[in-house]
């Protein structure tokens, strides 16, 4: 009989982390992130300056090639990109086999994955010009199938791509443009767009990263590894917190019922957790939650918006972060907490929120699978685990048990 105890005692090195939280799964040159002091850098650059001075497209270059390009590799990436906006007509069809109140992730999970059917040429991942092609495709393409999945939602037509607008622009007019009126983009409203897409580009190896990490190191095709991660951000704890925030805002509904929410946020009997607080890195503010607090005041009040769900979020930040439970446990407001208030205030319903998240994610994702597929040091990813099942016994036939 095999002692199991004894076998780990024998094993040279054997680590137990469940939830990773201090086993390193890579090397990587990508983000950086010190969650003591609430800092947050791409490629050595603070989140709060490229958010102020850069560009989606400028961080995407930056994520994919390590340096800040030049104006002309810009253009020329910002052109590239614009080129593969358009998906496979056949795409469409493949939306319409979806019921039509379909949740916009469970579609993105199934379309993105699809990808890989349409552009098989793309899947070959020993190539390096075809992992180029697979990522300007899935960085290009993911706005398209995004706003498909919300038109599909709602019962409109879809819109095509406009290879003249930007990266966030576009997005916008292919959600909210309808045959009978086009979307005038609103330069404000563009730009928190675009700000709220580079505050979620990357975010070095959170759960939904690691997953396309590990889908991709059995050699799997990067379309088939995006979807993988879409599947995980859709949790509530991850990229699902933003639409469940936006739900606790509305539900607190005013200032005076903060202290109750409060109360049972700290109660260990009561399951209930207060939502767009905390994080598993940072045990201070997040610093793309400061970015959006400050956006989230720009975008109402150039909407010309009084939501009274603004001032519950100021007012809960205010008396949570004064309060010794959250205090003592390094609870502050994550990414979460302020982007559902600007997405709601743009239109956006809140079952879009993460189809937002992985948008934007996407060019993280494909950095970060890049960068593990051209790691000398690159395995096949194969946790161990610790088990607690019976040792060996000898099987009993049935009319014996
Ligand atoms: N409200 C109240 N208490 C909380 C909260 C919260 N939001 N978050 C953590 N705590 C408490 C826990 O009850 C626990 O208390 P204990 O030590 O007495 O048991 C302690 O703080 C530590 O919490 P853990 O769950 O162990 O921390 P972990 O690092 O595993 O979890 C997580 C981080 C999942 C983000 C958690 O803070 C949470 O559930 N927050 C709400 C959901 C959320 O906003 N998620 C978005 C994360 S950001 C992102 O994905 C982009």
């Amino acid at each position: 009989v095999i002692d199991i105890r004894k076998l780990y005692a024998d094993t040279d090195c054997f680590t137990y982390d469940p939830g990773f939280t201090s086993t390193a799964s890579c090397e990587s040159k990508i983000t950086y992130i010190d969650g003591d002091a609430g800092i947050l850098l791409h490629r050595g650059y603070p989140i709060d300056q490229l958010a102020e001075k850069s560009s989606f497209m400028e961080v995407s270059y930056l994520l994919l090639n390590g340096e800040l390009p030049s104006k002309a590799e810009l253009d020329k990436f910002t052109y590239t990109i614009s080129r593969h906006t358009m998906v496979h007509e056949q795409l469409a069809t493949f939306f319409r086999g979806f019921r039509r109140d379909a949740h916009p992730m469970a579609i993105m999970c199934g379309v993105v994955g699809a990808l890989s059917a349409f552009y098989h040429d793309s899947t070959d991942i020993a190539d390096p010009e075809q992992r180029r092609i697979a990522s300007h495709r899935l960085i290009a393409k993911i706005p398209t199938l995004a706003a498909m999945a919300y038109k599909y939602s709602v019962g409109q037509p879809f819109v095509f791509p406009k290879n003249d607008l930007s990266y966030a622009g576009n997005f916008l007019n292919m959600t909210f443009s309808v045959p009978a009126e086009d979307y005038v983009v609103d330069p404000i409203i563009e730009s928190a767009m675009d700000k709220i897409f580079i505050l979620h580009a990357d975010h070095e190896q959170n759960a939904s990263t690691s997953t396309v990490r590990l889908a991709g190191s059995s050699g799997a095709n990067p379309f088939a590894c995006i979807a993988a991660g879409i599947a995980c951000l859709w949790g509530p704890a991850h990229g699902g917190a933003n639409e469940a925030a936006l739900n606790m805002l509305r539900e607190i509904g005013t200032p005076d019922k903060i202290p109750e929410y409060i109360a049972r946020a700290k109660n260990k009997d009561d399951p209930f957790r207060l939502m767009g607080f905390g994080h598993r890195v940072y045990k201070n503010f997040d610093p793309r939650a400061k970015v959006l607090s400050k956006a989230a005041t720009e975008v109402l009040d150039k909407l010309g918006i009084s939501d009274p769900v603004l001032d519950t979020a100021r007012e809960l930040e205010r008396i949570a972060l004064s309060d010794q439970y959250f205090i003592d446990k390094k609870l502050y407001p994550n990414v979460d907490f302020y982007s559902g208030v600007i997405l709601s205030a743009i239109g956006f319903p809140t079952s879009m929120f993460t189809v937002l998240f992985a948008l934007a994610r996407t060019v993280g994702w494909i950095a970060q699978w890049n960068e593990m597929i051209t790691d000398p040091a690159q395995k096949i990813g194969r946790p161990r685990q610790l088990y607690t099942g019976p040792t060996q016994r000898d099987y009993v036939t049935v009319d014996q048990r």
